[in-house]
């Protein structure tokens, strides 16, 4: 909490070229709740260095992503949209929080063990300690609510485990945050293996819908997605690729999952993949125009950039400073 308002912090890196799984399953998700939380949404810079980057790349993605999120709807005057290596007191918490963490607790990450095996030449301590990094993004902002996926439970689990063991130390320092479970976003997934979620470090570009891709683009990979030869739209289990193009075209056009099914009963799958990437490509083309307007405006970006790395900052230090109080650090001479 902040004075009297909830506080909701969410991030996301800018590695990789975000998909139509972000946006449906959570960019459009923060713009729907936003406005009932004080927000933070965080670009976050420190965590994607845990992979090697190319830093020109990293530096363009970078704007990019925080660009998308205006973009997407989030009122950058309203919510604090920033990049996590503005504001120091990112990594100074998570150097305390180390402190407070065990080797055990880190070890058991299943994410970390899928990038340890993904990125074998690096298994740097940073991308083991990744999980402390982000119990301080959200710990330095004394969130109520952290809207993630399923596959960054495991992630908000030991950020609370961290803060209960700092506060049963040193007393009420953090609020204890809650996964956010409202209406979660669609889990959209691959277009080529309808069991496996869509992700941006796909190496099949057929795999995913990227937010910048072109209308033919778009609709050239949604008939090349793979379904089965059932042959009948209707929402089951047995037919996951039929059940993704449903899901994608509901969360697209508002009808429901049974109005579909009666829209499409009798027709075909060609029919249906075209109605599916044409409803996408509708979607996503107001979010492109707008990523070209905002980016030609340098003057504008650099601005929200600034305004809001000093707000962030604010509230970063006010929890830094009583965490340093806390463990012991001398008080700052004024
Ligand atoms: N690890 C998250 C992901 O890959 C991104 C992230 C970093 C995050 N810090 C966060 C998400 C804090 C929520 C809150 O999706």
């Amino acid at each position: 909490m902040i004075g009297d308002r909830k506080v909701l912090f969410s991030g996301m890196q800018a590695t990789g070229n975000l998909t139509l799984g972000n946006y449906l399953g959570a960019l459009k998700n923060w713009v729907n709740i936003a406005d009932e939380y004080l927000t933070f949404f965080s670009v976050v810079d420190l965590h994607s260095i845990t992979v090697r980057q190319d830093p020109a790349e990293l530096r363009k993605r970078a704007r990019a992503l925080l660009t998308l999120y205006i973009a997407a709807g989030l009122d950058p005057e309203k919510n604090c949209i920033y990049y996590q290596s503005h504001v120091s007191g990112h990594a100074e918490l998570a150097w305390i929080l180390n402190c407070f963490t065990y080797m055990g607790e880190l070890n058991r990450m299943t994410q970390f063990k899928d990038k340890a095996a993904k990125h074998a030449d690096n298994i740097n301590a940073g991308l083991f300690t990744y999980p402390v990094l982000m119990a301080a993004d959200i710990l330095l902002y004394q969130a109520d609510v952290v809207p993630v996926g399923n596959d960054q439970m495991q992630h908000l689990e030991i950020t609370r485990d961290i803060a209960q063991r700092f506060n049963a130390i040193y007393g009420d320092v953090f609020t204890i945050p809650e996964v956010y479970l409202g209406k979660v976003g669609a889990r959209i997934m691959s277009l080529q293996d309808p069991e496996k979620k869509m992700s941006k470090s796909d190496e099949n570009p057929n795999a995913s819908i990227y937010l910048m891709d072109d209308t033919d683009t778009i609709i050239r990979k949604f008939k090349r997605a793979v379904t089965d030869s059932e042959a009948q739209i209707v929402y089951r289990e047995e037919q996951p690729g039929i059940r993704n193009l449903i899901d994608i075209y509901v969360a697209c056009t508002k009808k429901s999952v049974e109005e579909v099914e009666r829209e499409f009963d009798g027709k075909g799958y060609g029919e249906f993949k075209l109605a599916v990437g044409e409803a996408v490509a509708t979607e996503l083309r107001p979010l492109q125009e707008r990523v070209a307007q905002l980016s030609k405006d340098k003057a504008y970006l650099d601005g929200i950039i600034k305004n809001n790395a000093e707000k962030a900052e604010y509230y970063a230090t006010k929890t830094l400073r009583k965490v340093q109080k806390k463990v012991g650090f001398p008080e700052r001479v004024r």
